[in-house]
């Protein structure tokens, strides 16, 4: 099975968490694509759904398939959040940002009462930092920025797309930050945060409550998350549908 099935598998199964009027936050990238069009199967067949998108691109698809979609003007908490992940550890720690939208996808996966995140299997890995960490900056200063991430222990590399730099949804621009094994998530993410001109890092840490991943042989998996609990979330008790 080639990886885009792979991905589709994962991202339909998700679909089976959807309830008649929930409030859904739409992740970004090729997995939650098939998300998003098994979505949009159900709300064809009369399913009632509103969305809010994490990036443009995602809003152009949700909009080109008939979805519904609201802001967070009208919509405190998301009843559920579907999102792909560049890695996830067995601690369901995530490296997010591949595709540029972490911001917003934080945004969208913190306001989340359930957050279901949609995996081919390479993308498990034992320890996150193989895939360089995405942080998005803020372009003034950029370079004194880079500087104090490197000072963390990696070498940062400014996103470009068509030899220019390349800009966020927020005009912001993206460091790949390469550090290889990260021994110790939750402090590097503090360590980041700290840093004068960083909007946000793709370390999504105690966020996510499933990991649904599509396997080589065409099987799904679904791993449980026990994470939540940090946050005093324990309530959530996923069931789908059937
Ligand atoms: C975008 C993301 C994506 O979820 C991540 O890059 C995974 O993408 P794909 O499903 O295409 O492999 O974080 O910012």
């Amino acid at each position: 099975m080639d990886l885009s099935n792979l991905k589709r598998l994962a991202g339909e199964r998700a679909i089976a968490y959807v309830k008649e009027g929930m409030a859904i936050g739409l992740g970004s990238g090729s997995t939650v694509y098939y998300a998003i069009q098994k979505l949009a199967e159900r709300v064809r067949a009369g399913l009632r759904v509103r969305c809010i998108p994490t990036s443009r691109r995602t809003e152009e698809l949700a909009l080109s398939l008939g979805l519904t979609l609201t802001d967070f003007s009208e919509v405190a908490e998301l009843d559920l959040v579907i999102d792909g992940a560049d890695e996830v550890d067995p601690h369901c720690n995530l490296i997010k940002g591949g595709g540029g939208a972490l911001l917003r996808e934080k945004i969208v996966a913190s306001a989340g009462k359930r957050v279901i995140i949609v995996v081919d299997e390479t993308k498990l890995v034992e320890r996150l930092g193989a895939f360089p960490l995405p942080v998005e900056v803020l372009p003034f200063g950029w370079e004194a920025t880079l500087r104090r991430l490197e000072r963390l222990g990696c070498r940062a590399v400014r996103r470009e797309e068509d030899s220019q730099p390349f800009l966020t949804d927020n005009g912001n621009y993206i460091l790949d930050c390469h550090f290889g094994e990260i021994a110790d998530p939750t402090r590097l993410e503090r360590e980041i945060d700290l840093i004068p001109g960083v909007v946000e890092s793709g370390l999504f840490l105690g966020l996510a409550e499933r990991i649904i991943v599509g396997r080589a042989g065409g099987t799904v998996e679904e791993l449980v998350c026990p994470s939540r609990i940090w946050l005093g979330r324990e309530d959530s008790n996923l069931q789908p549908p059937g």
